[in-house]
């Protein structure tokens, strides 16, 4: 169903994020007839360009998807325009505040896909020339400040212009698919649940491991590093829709308030137990898909720098359903292959009756895979058929989206977009989840920093220091491959 017109207006509109995701994805969601044509997309950024540049602009990133539908394309860049602006100047603001104002029956949507320190600058000035209207929204891209307290000042400052029903705080690992399939997975069966806790559950998983390395991102990752980047937001979201609490229903608070009370038990991690508990690397120079690739501190103008590229961590969450289950999470760059995933592994069956069987009993796991080939698997003990004896064998149950629905899943951003202009923030962090998710990060860093150790060195295209493997082998147990 289309969505009522908006005015999407997008600070940083010339950046990385907006070139390579934001437009291709609104792009898609046009030729999908959800965007009316009395919608209008604005870039908003300093570089001095016009509406037509900042259309070809667009037209060069949307590539094949363009010239495979030059009409749809014409039209949609028929939507787009752009002005030049900087947060910091009111210059330009009347003229922008005016264009803005042409429409007032649309809903109006700021997004700020800027730097965080550009947040304040912008809410101000949104502020100032009568730009936040009743309806209007505004999402802000993560990071969310880079500890506790800068990220308590950023909501602050944007609060004073914008309510908190007013802000859409973006996590795009929420938009993916087979997340929002582990909430029809966990409650729309009954098989699950029932086991879903300590009883039953050995130990957790959440891999999401890249290929890339730093690219152009240099002057933003290495000030933050593979835990601001990616566990304190995505990992985090994903550990919280695994372990939370049925909520009453899918109303955005209900599963909110589940999500917070999670990220609230996780157990502290700080200067006692950080060495035991989490393993942080730094990639050297090693090949990737085949092409050598150089080390991070090459990719670095000084060559110098103590930020990690790879994080593995034991996490564990202090409450009833899952006292003394480990949720292990690691994530990182230039690590052999792209894959993100989800991985529940149950506890053995309680006495086994195949004495003297061939092929052993192993742990039934549930794998969910969020790319690519996104997918759900549970791995069952069977009997491998034929004659000659019970010999066992551990195979999946194994539902291919790409297979079952044969269509291309939409892109996370796709959906989030779509659901800021319909008002629903279910799939967006709330102030006090980035909180929380802060105040057990924070920890975590400062013991890092109170350290001398640097991160541990690993060859890209290997899948991080060897301390990663030996923590969780350190437990008797091992990293999932798939197979
Ligand atoms: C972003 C991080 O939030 O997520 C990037 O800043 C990372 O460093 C990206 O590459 C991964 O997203 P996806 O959707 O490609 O897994």
């Amino acid at each position: 169903l289309p969505v009522d017109p908006f005015d999407l207006v997008i600070f940083g509109g010339t950046g990385d994020l907006a070139v390579r995701k934001l437009l291709p994805a609104l792009f898609h969601r046009y030729v999908a007839g959800q965007i009316r044509p009395a919608s209008r997309i604005i870039g908003v950024a300093r570089e001095p360009l016009d509406d037509d540049g900042y259309r070809g602009m667009v037209r060069d990133a949307l590539g094949k998807a363009a010239t495979d539908l030059p009409q749809q394309c014409d039209d949609f860049l028929a939507l787009i325009g752009y002005r030049p602006l900087d947060a910091r100047k009111d210059e330009g603001w009347d003229g922008f505040a005016a264009l803005v104002g042409e429409r007032p029956d649309n809903i109006r949507v700021f997004y700020l896909s800027t730097s965080p320190e550009l947040f304040v600058d912008i809410c101000e000035r949104l502020g100032k020339y009568g730009l936040n209207q009743g309806a209007s929204r505004v999402v802000l891209e993560k990071p969310i400040g880079r500890d506790l307290a800068s990220a308590n000042k950023i909501n602050d400052d944007v609060g004073r212009v914008f309510a908190e029903s007013q802000t859409y705080r973006i996590d795009h690992y929420l938009g993916k698919e087979t997340v929002q399939n582990l909430l029809a997975l966990r409650f729309g069966n009954a098989l699950f649940e029932p086991l879903w806790n300590a009883s039953h559950i050995d130990h957790v998983q959440i891999t999401v491991a890249e290929t890339l390395g730093l690219g152009r991102r240099a002057g933003y990752y290495d000030r933050a590093g593979a835990l601001r980047d990616m566990v304190q937001n995505h990992m985090l979201q994903l550990l919280c829709m695994v372990a939370m609490e049925p909520p009453a229903s899918l109303s955005p608070d209900a599963v909110r308030d589940e999500k917070l009370k999670v990220l609230r038990a996780l157990k502290p991690i700080d200067g006692d137990n950080a060495a035991q508990l989490t393993v942080r690397g730094q990639y050297r120079a090693g090949a990737s898909e085949g092409q050598s690739v150089p080390g991070y501190l090459d990719e670095l103008d000084g060559g110098k720098s103590s930020t990690e590229t790879f994080v593995a961590l034991k996490a564990e969450i202090g409450n009833w359903r899952w006292a003394g289950v480990p949720f292990y999470l690691r994530t990182g760059k230039r690590l052999p292959e792209r894959v993100s995933e989800i991985v529940v592994a149950f506890k053995p069956v309680p006495h086994s009756i195949f004495e003297g069987s061939v092929g052993a009993l192993a742990q039934n796991k549930l794998v969910l895979r969020l790319q690519p080939d996104e997918g759900v698997k549970l791995w069952l003990t069977i009997k491998d058929p034929g004659p000659g004896g019970l010999r066992l064998r551990h195979v999946p149950l194994d539902m291919s989206f790409a297979e079952a629905f044969g269509v291309q899943q939409p892109d996370a951003y796709e959906r989030l977009i779509l659901d800021v202009v319909r008002g629903n923030p279910t799939l967006f962090m709330r102030r006090d989840e980035v909180e929380a998710a802060w105040r057990w990060a924070g920890p975590i860093l400062a013991a890092w920093a109170a350290s001398n150790e640097p991160p541990r060195p690993y060859t890209a295209g290997s899948w991080g220091p060897s301390a990663a493997v030996a923590l969780i082998e350190r437990d008797g147990r091992t990293w999932h491959e798939d197979n």
